[in-house]
């Protein structure tokens, strides 16, 4: 399929540079700033659920933001028992994906709100969580003519993209016209509510899409239960590997599983590097969304030569972050998820700091799950036993000639998402991306932040399945292939 389409436009988005565009978007969002939001099961017939419970602030978890009645696994029987295919002729189905789209930037102020006060998203965060979703709505809402549906498609979606991934899942299975049975993360039930209630006001018939909040053993339940036709799962590549256990157990064994997993991702920067350009680059990288991205860098390679200057300049950029309330304009980096993760990241800290190898860390607000965004000495990727998921950046050095044992260190690791080159030999940028493997590479650039569309993006190896979410193959994967079934 083809990448290229000149009439495709993305999201517009806020500029946060415009002043009178930040009173707004201040007055929109300040509108929800004491609001409670209540959220449970949308199911398209009564269903039982489960016991209610508060959503906390990871800023500031005093404030109560919400509570949150959870579904069971007698909940998705019943909904899966009334989930039905959504019949709707293609253009009626784009017509609606779209209607979605206009209604989230209608009602930007209440998902900022939400944004900012149950999965602690900066306003930067928050304003491409919003654009993603936008994106993947009206891009999928294009592809919505093809094959038949599989059916009834269970989307599980992980915290760090509450709207963007959990929109995107379900936009891709409703546009193929399947039945939507979906499960958020457990931290962020309250945006997902939010959002299928304007799902269903643009016109998703409820039999089509429902929504089944819970932790793990609700996610089991979906990937276990007859009626589930396939699976699109993101989150961590340990969960994903259980999921496809109780798939090949309990479905259909042609059922589809799309995942879309971790990552241990590197950068190199050599001595042509331009360095205030690769500094902002890995600022951005490691410690935007506080490190809590699939696309994070987590391991940096510097060309020995110039290890020392470009150390002093990078941890000289980090003294400048700011870290604090995620609803302020000037904060760069926000807290972790919850008080387990930020027990986790700080432990690991920790542990490096005890061995002597944390090169620099940041003050932190004393409130709120607040990780220091810290960079720490290995001697390469070899080292990182698994993704530290926060603002945590190890730092290795490379001789001139080592570049291809560095690429091959990163490789060894198994994972395969995103990849960042600092240069400014253009027969390196060759080399460098003929051999690494990874499904997203950058170069004299950020790493993170995919446009739908433009950049699709997935990985391979641990990190994922494929196809690349926000590219033309997504859909199809949506649809009842009867070659594919045959063969397998
Ligand atoms: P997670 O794997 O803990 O949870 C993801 C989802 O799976 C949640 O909804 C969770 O409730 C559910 N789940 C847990 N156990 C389950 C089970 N046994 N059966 C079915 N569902 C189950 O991941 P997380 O902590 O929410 O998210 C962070 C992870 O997601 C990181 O590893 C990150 O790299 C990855 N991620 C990947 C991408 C990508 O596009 N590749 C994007 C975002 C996040
Ligand atoms: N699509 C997200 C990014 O590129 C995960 O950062």
């Amino acid at each position: 399929a083809e990448l290229f389409e000149p009439e495709r436009v993305n999201s517009k988005g806020w500029d946060l540079r415009h002043r009178p565009t930040l009173e707004e978007i201040d007055a929109a969002r300040g509108a929800f700033e004491r609001h409670r939001w209540q959220a449970g099961p949308i199911t398209a017939e009564d269903a039982p659920a489960g016991a209610e419970e508060v959503v906390p602030n990871p800023a500031r978890p005093r404030d109560e933001v919400g509570t949150i009645t959870w579904a069971t696994p007698e909940t998705v029987a019943a909904a899966a028992r009334a989930a039905r295919p959504w019949d709707a002729d293609p253009a009626e189905r784009s017509a609606v994906l779209n209607r979605i789209a206009d209604l989230y930037e209608e009602n930007y102020g209440e998902l900022f709100a939400i944004l900012h006060r149950e999965a602690g998203k900066s306003l930067l965060d928050a304003v491409a969580e919003i654009r993603e979703a936008v994106d993947f709505l009206r891009y999928y809402g294009a592809r919505t003519e093809g094959d038949p549906a599989v059916g009834v498609f269970a989307c599980i979606s992980p915290w760090n993209f509450p709207l963007a991934i959990f929109t995107g899942q379900i936009a891709a299975a409703l546009a193929a016209g399947n039945a939507v049975l979906s499960k958020p993360a457990e931290q962020t039930p309250l945006i997902a509510h939010r959002a299928v209630q304007l799902m269903h006001e643009a016109g998703v018939p409820r039999t089509a899409l429902q929504l089944v909040p819970g932790a793990g053993e609700v996610g089991a339940a979906l990937t276990s239960t007859p009626e589930v036709g396939g699976v699109a799962f993101t989150g961590s590549t340990e969960t994903a590997q259980i999921i496809h256990r109780s798939m090949a157990e309990n479905l259909d064994p042609g059922a589809p599983l799309i995942a879309e997993t971790g990552g241990l991702n590197a950068m190199i920067v050599d001595s042509t590097a331009l360095p205030e350009q690769a500094v902002a680059a890995i600022v951005e990288s490691a410690f935007q969304s506080a490190g809590q991205r699939c696309s994070a860098l987590r391991c940096l390679y510097v060309q020995e030569d110039i290890a020392e200057s470009f150390t002093e300049m990078l941890t000289g950029a980090m003294d400048a972050m700011r870290i604090g309330r995620p609803w302020d304009v000037s904060t760069d980096v926000g807290p972790v998820i919850d008080a387990e993760a930020k027990a986790d990241i700080d432990a690991y800290i920790a542990e490096a700091d005890g061995e002597g190898r944390v090169l620099k860390t940041c003050d932190t607000p004393d409130a709120g799950h607040f990780v220091a965004p810290t960079l720490i000495r290995v001697t390469g990727i070899g080292e990182l036993e698994r993704e530290v998921f926060g603002p945590v950046l190890h730092l290795a050095t490379f001789k001139a000639d080592g570049i291809d044992r560095a690429i091959d260190a990163i490789n060894a690791k198994g994972y395969g998402l995103t990849f960042g080159l600092q240069t400014r030999i253009d027969d390196r940028v060759q080399h460098v991306s003929d051999r690494i493997r990874v499904g997203n590479v950058y170069v004299n650039r950020n790493q993170i932040g995919a446009i739908v569309g433009s950049q699709p993006f997935g990985g391979e190896g641990l990190s994922g399945t494929g196809p690349k979410a926000g590219g033309p193959d997504y859909v199809e994967r949506f649809r009842a292939h009867p070659a594919d079934h045959a063969a397998g």
